[in-house]
């Protein structure tokens, strides 16, 4: 009798424990990473196209760390950087095929799939990232991210390059005439391509991995990019001139396939979400602080002539421009131009 009572007690002291056990495991991840079977870690390809000194880069880097130490290694970030995995172009469709599971393409490679989002490259569109991030998060912002599901794509958020600004060998560009006859070389983008054939410019669609070469065998005589991205891959070190235009802004698009993204766990979505949330905040100030001191190292460096463009030149441009937006208008309607944040005052 005795006996019985004890084995009764032990058994139900054995089930609370047990019970304990599974509820606790329900929200705290495994604590160690080693004993984690392959199935049971998610892991998360993330491939992009910049070098890892750049803000994407070094944002990638965060996202991943931070990842896995919240997650005690039970979620791992794998940063595949410079297209060392996918290049240009080869990217989306590894997204897509789900080969990858995270991509960070400049939205001006979106314009492909979503050529509304081209709004985005319009020259002189916005003065600054807070406007961009602004426009970003407004309703017609919201709409251009919706647009995206038909894609299969999730977007997780927006991080910043910065401004571009124009370089070349030929001469240095002061007007929009200077421009003329130039063979530029840009990203896939409708837009970015009549920005430069209304100058009389003859633009060229080229992956970023190859720029420098196209530039060294004097296929293309300039580009225009983001300082941190002209610097990351020592395009500067090619070209004589450089115009500080600020006159078209290269962000990215956090993208994953959105099969994908359903099919993670609830608290994995909200981890990566809220983790992005803070990184994308630190990345906007990176970009910001990098591109300073990118345009610092290059006044020192004394390698490349450097002209400014004044507020007043730069309303020259913009108004030189003017036809982009009459091309944007006639082909994707005229709801996202009003709702830059230059044209709200009239709406
Ligand atoms: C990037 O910043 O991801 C590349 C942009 C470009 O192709 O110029």
């Amino acid at each position: 009798m005795w006996s019985n009572r004890f084995a009764r007690s032990f058994v139900s002291v054995l089930i609370f424990i047990t019970i304990l056990l599974v509820s606790c495991q329900e929200d705290v991840y495994p604590t160690d990473n080693e004993q984690l079977s392959h199935e049971e870690q998610i892991v998360i390809r993330f491939s992009h196209v910049v070098g890892e000194n750049t803000p994407k880069g070094m944002a990638a880097v965060k996202f991943a760390e931070l990842i896995k130490e919240r997650s005690n290694g039970h979620v791992e970030i794998q940063v595949f950087p410079n297209g060392v995995l996918y290049k240009d172009g080869e990217e989306m469709n590894a997204l897509l095929r789900g080969d990858i599971q995270m991509i960070a393409p400049a939205i001006s490679k979106i314009t492909t799939l979503v050529p509304e989002w081209s709004v985005m490259d319009l020259p002189y569109a916005f003065k600054n990232a807070d406007e961009v991030h602004t426009y970003v998060n407004s309703d017609v912002g919201q709409s251009l991210m919706t647009k995206l599901n038909a894609h299969n794509l999730f977007s997780m958020g927006v991080w910043d390059s910065g401004f571009k600004q124009f370089s070349n060998s030929i001469r240095p560009i002061e007007t929009v005439q200077d421009l003329n006859g130039l063979r530029m070389r840009i990203m896939p983008s409708d837009v970015l391509s009549e920005q430069f054939s209304i100058v009389g410019a003859y633009p060229k669609r080229i992956d970023f991995n190859t720029v420098f070469h196209q530039l060294q065998r004097g296929n293309v005589d300039g580009q225009e990019n983001t300082l941190t991205n002209i610097t990351s891959k020592n395009l500067h070190s090619l070209q004589d001139y450089l115009t500080v235009s600020n006159h078209g802004y290269l962000g990215y698009l956090l993208l994953m396939n959105h099969e994908f993204w359903n099919s993670l766990p609830e608290d994995v979505q909200t981890l990566l979400i809220e983790t992005l949330k803070e990184v994308q905040e630190w990345e906007w100030q990176l970009a910001e602080n990098l591109t300073a001191e990118r345009l610092e190292e290059m006044e020192a460096c004394d390698c490349i002539k450097i002209y400014n463009l004044s507020d007043e030149e730069k309303e020259e441009w913009e108004s030189a421009f003017e036809p982009v937006y009459r091309y944007y208008a006639e082909n994707y309607g005229k709801k996202y131009i009003q709702a830059l944040p230059k044209n709200q005052s009239q709406h």
